[in-house]
């Protein structure tokens, strides 16, 4: 297996999703009061994960293309829950890829807490061999789930995915907390957008 040829075109795709998304984001705020992005992150699965993850679903390397879904992953933070929704919509809507898979971890929120919106992509790259359709994930979520997302994270990885009890407990706790703060912002985000218009004008007339 050569892993630099393999991943050549999932480094393609990660680096033209980002952009595009970013174009989004940039677009968002010269024509609009608020921005649904927040901000975008993209990588490549580092190798050494691919391998961990091929172990751990008994996914054989023939089939990691279809079975290895984030191989190419994509992250949209946003300010407010209402935003994923809007997001959401508009990549569904999108005629440069297609959306083969949806998963609502935020209706449908996970046993160990995490909340985010899922969407499985299928996006056809130009390579020197032609059009090849990879498969990419879109991560989309608030600013406090990725809080704590990334949180538990760095404790999966310490803890090698054996979260002791105690501190899993308490990342439960902090799931709900996330999910207040944002549930608190909801409710005040009227007057969260007329301030940062007000700011936003103000920096302007001061160019
Ligand atoms: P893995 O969870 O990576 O085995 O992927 P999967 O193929 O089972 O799909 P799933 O939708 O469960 O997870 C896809 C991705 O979502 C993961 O690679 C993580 O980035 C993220 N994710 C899913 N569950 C959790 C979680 O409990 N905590 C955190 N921090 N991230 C999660
Ligand atoms: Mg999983």
């Amino acid at each position: 297996m050569n892993w630099r040829t393999f991943l050549a075109p999932y480094v393609q795709v990660v680096e033209e999703l980002k952009v595009k998304l970013k174009g989004m984001r940039a677009q968002f705020e010269y024509e609009t009061n608020h921005s649904p992005i927040e901000f975008v992150t993209a990588r490549v699965k580092p190798i050494s994960s691919i391998k961990e993850k091929m172990k751990r679903k008994n996914i054989h390397i023939d089939n990691i293309e279809t079975e290895l879904q984030d191989i190419a992953g994509v992250r949209v933070v946003c300010q407010f829950v209402d935003d994923i929704d809007d997001i959401v919509e508009r990549l569904k809507s999108r005629n440069d890829f297609e959306v083969i898979e949806e998963r609502d971890y935020i209706n449908h929120k996970k046993e160990s807490g995490y909340r985010s919106y899922h969407l499985i992509i299928s996006y056809p790259v130009e390579t020197i061999h032609g059009e090849k359709k990879v498969i990419a994930e879109i991560q989309i979520r608030t600013l406090a789930m990725n809080f704590w997302a990334t949180n538990e994270h760095s404790l999966n990885y310490k803890y090698e995915g054996r979260i002791p009890e105690r501190i899993r407990a308490r990342l439960k706790r902090a799931a709900e907390a996330a999910f207040k703060l944002d549930e608190e912002m909801s409710k005040i985000k009227d007057e969260i957008q007329e301030a940062q218009r007000i700011f936003r004008t103000d920096k302007n007339n001061h160019k």
